[in-house]
């Protein structure tokens, strides 16, 4: 009889936990109002084997913090938190229903696996704009930018120069004015299809 490994295991729990999150869908207005505030909704998600990728580079340990920007519903920052020895993972996350299903699966896994909380350790997520939040502590950031206008990727550059917590960054776009130098730049899949990832290294 085959055994299953690690990640057939997790990726598994993973689809089953995130089987009843839907596809977000929003007026036109609602669009028009986020656009306004420099947020753009267009949703898709790094696969399970690119995290993986990404866990190889971020070498994460239990000082670090890892930040999402623009988390959606959690599979990413969840996967971090659950396959690193991460200190602590926060999301944030603009669109209400996206935070919402993150909050839920948090939910599930906290009862279901308590002991990755242990250790002081946490995983939490913020709803709203990520670029009038505080990052400060944050070590290590993400952000899955493809669909960013470049106007985003301009504030997001410029809030990471000023946050001099920050030491590895990872961007599916690269961030012009980033005060950090690019350290390499890796292929990953996404839900949509392949993308490049912009790994700068302080
Ligand atoms: C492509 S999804 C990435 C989901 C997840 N991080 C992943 O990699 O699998 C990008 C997310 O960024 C969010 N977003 C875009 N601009 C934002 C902003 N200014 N503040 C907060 N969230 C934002 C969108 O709502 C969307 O859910």
């Amino acid at each position: 009889m085959s055994t299953l490994s690690d990640d057939e295991l997790y990726q598994g729990y993973f689809e089953k936990v995130y089987q009843h999150t839907n596809v977000m869908s929003y007026s036109p207005e609602e669009a028009a109002q986020y656009a306004k505030q420099g947020v753009c909704l267009t949703y898709g998600e790094l696969l399970y084997p690119s995290v993986k990728k990404l866990l190889g580079k971020m070498q994460l340990t239990k000082d670090d913090v890892f930040l999402d920007l623009g988390s959606g519903a959690g599979k990413c920052a969840f996967q971090v938190f659950m396959q690193s020895d991460v200190g602590k993972v926060l999301g944030i996350e603009a669109s209400a229903l996206l935070h919402q299903q993150a909050l839920q699966v948090s939910l599930t896994l906290r009862k279901e696996f308590p002991w990755f909380w242990e250790d002081n350790r946490s995983c939490d997520f913020v709803e709203g704009n990520f670029l009038h939040s505080s990052w400060n502590q944050a070590t290590v950031v993400y952000t899955c930018s493809t669909c960013f206008t470049q106007e985003l990727l301009f504030a997001i550059a410029d809030k990471i120069n000023h946050t001099p917590s920050v030491q590895k960054v990872f961007s599916l776009r690269p961030l012009p004015g980033l005060r950090i130098p690019l350290e390499s730049v890796f292929q990953v899949e996404c839900s949509w299809d392949s993308a490049l990832c912009f790994f700068y290294l302080r």
